[in-house]
Parts: C-alpha cells; sequence; structure tokens
C-alpha cells in the first residue's frame, strides 16, 4: 500500500515513520494532538514547481493559508519562494520569517486601508485587486504614502474547477474576483488612476483540482484578455494563474506540478506568450502530504451496528484541530501509528470530543484499535492548523518539524491561561 504523504512517510515493520521518526514516539515526547511535518516533503514540492519552470521568468508564491506556521514559512523563504497573502497578519508572518515583501502577493477580496498601507510601506511585489472600488481606494491610499501601488487585476474566468463548491472560486456566482466582460474597462480605469501601476493579471480558479483542463481554459481566457487590454495600449508583464493544484488524499490522480506547468507553459508559447514572467499561488500542493495530525484514542464506545448504531472512536483531536472533515466532508486517511495484531479490526467512526455531531474526522473506517493506540490523520499539513480554532476552549496542538536526523518543535502546545489572557471581568 502507497501512503499519501511517499516517499517520506512509510510504514516500517508495522511502525509509521516520517521521514524515519516513528509518529508514535514522537506522540509520546510531545503528547496528542500533534501535528508532524516533514520538512523535505515541503522543499520536494518546492522545486517540483521550480524544476519545471527552470530557465523561464517566474516566481512560485506559496499561499501561506494553507500552513502560516513560522518554521513552514522559514522553509520556503530558504528554498527561494515568494509568498501570496490575504491578510496584514499574513504579511507581518512572512516579515517574521525572514521572508522579503518584494516576493509578495497580496490576495483577497476585501483588503482594508490599513492593510494596503502596511503593504506599501512594506513594498510588496504586488496588489492582486478584485473590484473598481478596491481601485480607488488603493489609488487614495498609495497618493497620501506618496508611491503608486503596483496592481494585477484578479479575473473571474468563469471556468468550473470541478471542486468542491465551497473551495471553488471561479464562476461567475462566486463572490471573487472581477468579472471577465468587466475586466478591460476596470483596466483602463486603473491605467487612468495616478496611484497605480498596472504590472499584472491573475485568477484563481478553486482548490484541490485534480484535472489540467480548467486551467487551461483559464489561461486562454486570461490571455485573451491580456491582448484585449495591450490591445487597449497598457501593458501586461506577469501572468499569475494562481493556485489550486489538488493531492492524493485517497484515490485522486492530480497531475504532478510539473505536468501543470509544462501543459501552462506549452499553451503560452502556442499562443505568442511565451516572454511573459508566469507566478503561481500554491498551497496544498506544497504542504499537504508533508504533515499528517497524531491524534489518541481515548474511548472506544460501540454501538448497536444491526439496529442502525455505530462504532464510535473517539480521540483527543477535534473539528477544532483540523475542520476540513467537518467543514467540506472531506475525507482524509487515518492509519493507526503501530500496527495491532491480535485486535479484532472493527468498522469505527473516528470523532472528537467537541459537542457537536458534526464533529468527526472520518466515518466508517476499518481498524484494529485499543484506547492508547495513536492514530495519525494523513494529508493534514494543510489548512490543518492553519483552520484551527480554540472551540470548547481546546488549546491549539503543538507542531514538530522533522528535517533528517533532526526533530524540532516549531510551536508550543497552546497554554489554556493564554486563551483567555485577553479577556476582562466585570
Ligand atoms: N491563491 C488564492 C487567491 C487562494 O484563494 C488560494 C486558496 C490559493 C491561492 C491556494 O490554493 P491551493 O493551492 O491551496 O488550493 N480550506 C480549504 C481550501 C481553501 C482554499 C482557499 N484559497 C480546504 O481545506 O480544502
Amino acid at each position: 500500500m502507497t501512503l499519501p504523504g511517499a516517499p517520506y512517510l512509510a510504514r516500517d515493520a508495522g511502525e509509521l515513520r516520517l521521514e524515519g521518526h516513528s509518529l508514535a514516539e514522537l506522540a509520546a515526547r510531545f503528547g496528542t494532538p500533534l501535528y508532524v511535518y516533514s520538512r523535505s516533503a515541503m522543499r520536494d514540492a518546492f522545486q517540483a514547481y521550480e524544476r519545471a519552470l527552470q530557465g523561464r521568468r517566474h516566481l512560485v508564491c506559496y499561499a501561506m493559508k494553507a500552513n502560516s506556521s513560522l518554521a513552514v514559512l522559514q522553509t520556503f523563504v530558504q528554498a527561494g519562494a515568494g509568498f501570496d497573502i490575504v491578510s496584514g497578519g499574513e504579511l507581518a508572518r512572512v516579515l517574521a520569517a525572514g521572508g522579503d515583501a518584494s516576493r509578495v502577493v497580496f490576495s483577497g477580496v476585501g483588503k482594508t486601508r490599513a492593510e494596503m498601507r502596511q503593504a506599501l510601506q512594506a513594498g510588496v511585489r504586488c496588489f492582486n485587486v478584485e473590484s473598481a472600488s478596491e481601485l480607488d481606494t488603493l489609488n487614495a491610499e498609495a497618493l497620501a504614502l506618496g508611491c503608486r501601488a503596483p496592481v494585477s487585476l484578479r479575473v473571474n474566468p468563469d471556468v468550473d474547477a470541478g471542486t468542491h463548491p465551497y473551495i471553488s472560486t471561479g464562476l461567475k456566482g462566486n463572490k471573487f474576483g472581477i468579472a471577465h466582460d468587466q475586466a478591460v474597462a476596470a483596466y483602463r480605469h486603473a491605467a487612468a488612476l495616478p496611484g497605480l501601476h498596472v504590472q499584472g493579471i491573475d485568477c484563481h480558479i478553486g482548490s484541490q483540482i485534480t484535472q489540467l483542463a480548467p486551467y487551461l481554459d483559464a489561461l486562454d481566457r486570461l490571455l485573451d484578455l491580456v491582448e484585449e487590454v495591450e490591445a487597449a495600449g497598457i501593458p501586461i508583464h506577469h501572468v499569475d494563474v494562481g493556485g489550486g493544484l489538488g493531492i492524493t488524499y485517497t484515490d485522486e490522480m492530480p497531475p504532478a506540478a510539473s505536468e501543470m506547468v509544462r501543459a501552462l507553459l506549452q499553451k503560452l508559447d502556442t499562443r505568442g506568450h511565451g516572454h511573459r514572467e508566469l507566478l503561481f499561488e500554491p498551497g496544498r500542493s506544497l504542504v499537504g502530504n508533508a504533515g499528517v495530525l497524531v491524534t489518541e484514542v481515548l474511548v472506544l464506545k460501540p454501538g448497536q451496528v444491526d439496529d442502525g448504531g455505530k462504532n464510535f472512536c473517539i480521540v483527543d483531536a477535534a473539528m477544532n484541530d483540523l475542520m476540513r472533515p467537518a467543514l467540506y466532508e472531506a475525507w482524509m486517511r487515518i492509519e493507526p501509528c503501530v500496527q495491532r495484531a491480535g485486535v479484532v479490526p472493527h468498522t469505527w467512526d473516528v470523532v472528537g470530543p467537541v459537542c457537536e455531531s458534526g464533529d468527526w474526522l472520518g466515518r466508517d473506517r476499518r481498524l484494529a484499535v485499543e484506547c492508547g493506540d495513536k492514530l495519525a490523520v494523513l494529508s493534514a499539513g494543510a489548512y490543518g492548523m492553519a483552520m484551527a480554532s480554540n472551540y470548547n476552549t481546546r488549546p491549539r496542538a503543538a507542531e514538530v518539524m522533522v528535517d533528517g536526523s533532526r526533530v524540532h518543535l516549531i510551536r508550543e502546545r497552546e497554554d489554556v491561561r493564554s486563551l483567555f489572557a485577553g479577556e476582562r471581568l466585570l
């Protein structure tokens, strides 16, 4: 059986190991719930984009919303990545991790004036602007600071990314981007504003995309616009195709990053746009399969299965630690950290202790488990810790990064007192 996350995640003599480190041992040392990441897996995933783009003007901007822990960002800074941010908070994190604002693109459908000023002062590479109103506000803020804001317009190409409706963003009915048929007017408007400097065009059509066709369709739509906008006398320097490449959670077979990049480069070339700088904003495909969430079995609660009941395996990680199953009904593989001989497997719903029926991590999973066993939720490196909350006053998990023979605690387990430190009694 190949595990998603291979080659760094492997079962060896019954023990699940990440870069050779036993997940059960890491759980015993650092406690659970525990996120564990492989630094090599992150680096490899980034290098796959870089290698495919060699010899081309390009910038791969890690969409840090997928996992914004400082050591993860530092890993990408050292690998030479740029960053795609969506808030002033994310900009502060990039800078704290040693990143360079000139390699940052600022996305997001609702930026505040304060965030615009912060990003202008830091000197971000580009603002991905999503509406005419945002152009006006950004223009005013740039003029007030005596500078010009570099802008790209995020166009909604109206293509179906074929993914979950909550993470599909490139269709007409989505809140994102400027409608394709309004884009030329928006470019004319931008070019006329003295505080703006048009740099590029961008789109992002969704997440966990497993087909090439939507990317190619979206790029065609962008290039049509580039041609129209340039014919109107407004030069476009870069084309940013966003992120969205899927990973394998179960049996999905997304194209490899290299294959996706090659197909896009080929389209650029055949349409005569090969000279343009190409930007990417991958999140999940850089970190998703580099991480696991390790949790301990607290309670086994068998049900009257022949009477519509269910068997519940209650673990110490919950929807607050990993929201994807509850929010998107996402299927994430669950594996015992140590395989059990002599325990009869049953079909379990793996659920957390939070007081919601939606608090589940996996349903109908065949597992041989006993109380105290450790389970690993795989492919949890993206949108796991980054979406964690303190619901039920649960401190957020600790995070560990393994790197060859080294083990780094990159985030301490949250302390309960810090959860209400900013609160005041009447
Ligand atoms: N660029 C923009 C403008 C985005 O909005 C996103 C993700 C990305 C890039 C990176 O997309 P990726 O390569 O990671 O697919 N929480 C959801 C995913 C939400 C994605 C939001 N935008 C999940 O857990 O599936």
